[in-house]
């Protein structure tokens, strides 16, 4: 990945102030990614692509005092929101989140003993790198968790309308965005095998204007770019449409499926 896309995604998250502030979709798998790693009191762990902290916060409860909790993320400014996440639970005194690029770890060797990673694997620009990172930062025995988009996220029609109104490509190339994919290059890795749990979670989106909110938060935002305000028009109003049959009270309901791969490192 070169400089510019670090920076052109570096942009996206820094200016993506309301990001998952009313869908609460990335909250909810994160929660769900900890809860799978069984993260355990006392455990150290490391969030990367930390985010404002959905899989970081959960991790930061689960270890306790007597743990650590650290994450990091590329854009400073949900380095900050991260952290007042975990001040607004008071969980700062044994967790923090930094400013930090995955595919260059800047801890010590055997440092962790769980790596988690909700839906950032895929913006390694250098996976082998990004990898051997993990492991070398992970104790012999630790494991690796991380969520990939099993899916389209919230609901299929919601993607294919923004891709057909679009003249962006939608980056699906990555090899760690698939399941097949990053299981290949955690075995190249030197992983052992990984288990694999596809889990499913509800979330109702408030509103046509929070879901609009939240796709220029996202990988999404580079699609609606390229539109003009017509076509913004023409596009919230296909989505309405789409979400009228999902209408429930408080919102519209979503069911999406994210697959969770943990991998063990060897002992
Ligand atoms: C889709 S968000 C996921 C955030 C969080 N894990 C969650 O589940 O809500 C991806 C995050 O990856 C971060 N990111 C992208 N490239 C990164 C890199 N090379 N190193 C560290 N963080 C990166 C972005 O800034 C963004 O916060």
């Amino acid at each position: 990945m070169t400089s510019d896309a670090k920076r052109s995604i570096r942009r996206i998250f820094d200016e993506a102030e309301d990001y998952d502030r009313d869908v609460g979709f990335f909250a909810a798998f994160g929660t769900r990614l900890v809860e799978r790693s069984e993260v355990r009191p006392g455990d150290r762990t490391l969030d990367l692509c930390c985010g404002r902290g959905a899989s970081l916060v959960p991790a930061a409860r689960a270890v306790g005092p007597l743990g650590r909790a650290v994450g990091i993320d590329l854009s400073p400014e949900m380095v900050r929101r991260a952290n007042e996440a975990l001040a607004a639970e008071a969980l700062q005194d044994h967790a923090a989140a930094v400013v930090g690029d995955i595919d260059a770890l800047e801890f010590g060797d055997a440092e962790f003993d769980k790596v988690h990673c909700g839906f950032g694997v895929f913006f390694a620009g250098d996976v082998p790198a990004m990898l051997g990172g993990v492991r070398r930062v992970l104790r012999p025995g630790g494991q690796f968790a991380f969520s990939l988009f099993a899916g389209p996220p919230l609901w299929p029609w919601l993607v294919e309308i923004l891709v057909r109104h679009s003249e962006a490509v939608p980056r699906n190339e990555h090899p760690m965005w698939t399941t097949e994919g990053a299981t290949h290059e955690l075995r190249r890795a030197g992983f052992l095998e990984p288990i694999r749990h596809d889990v499913t979670e509800t979330v109702v989106v408030p509103s046509l204007d929070a879901l609009w909110t939240q796709l220029w938060s996202l990988g999404t935002r580079p699609l609606l770019e390229t539109m003009n305000d017509q076509t913004h028009r023409r596009v919230r109003k296909e989505i309405a449409a789409g979400l009228e049959p999902h209408r429930v009270p408080g919102g519209f309901a979503s069911t999406s499926t994210v697959t969770i791969l943990i991998a063990p490192n060897p002992g």
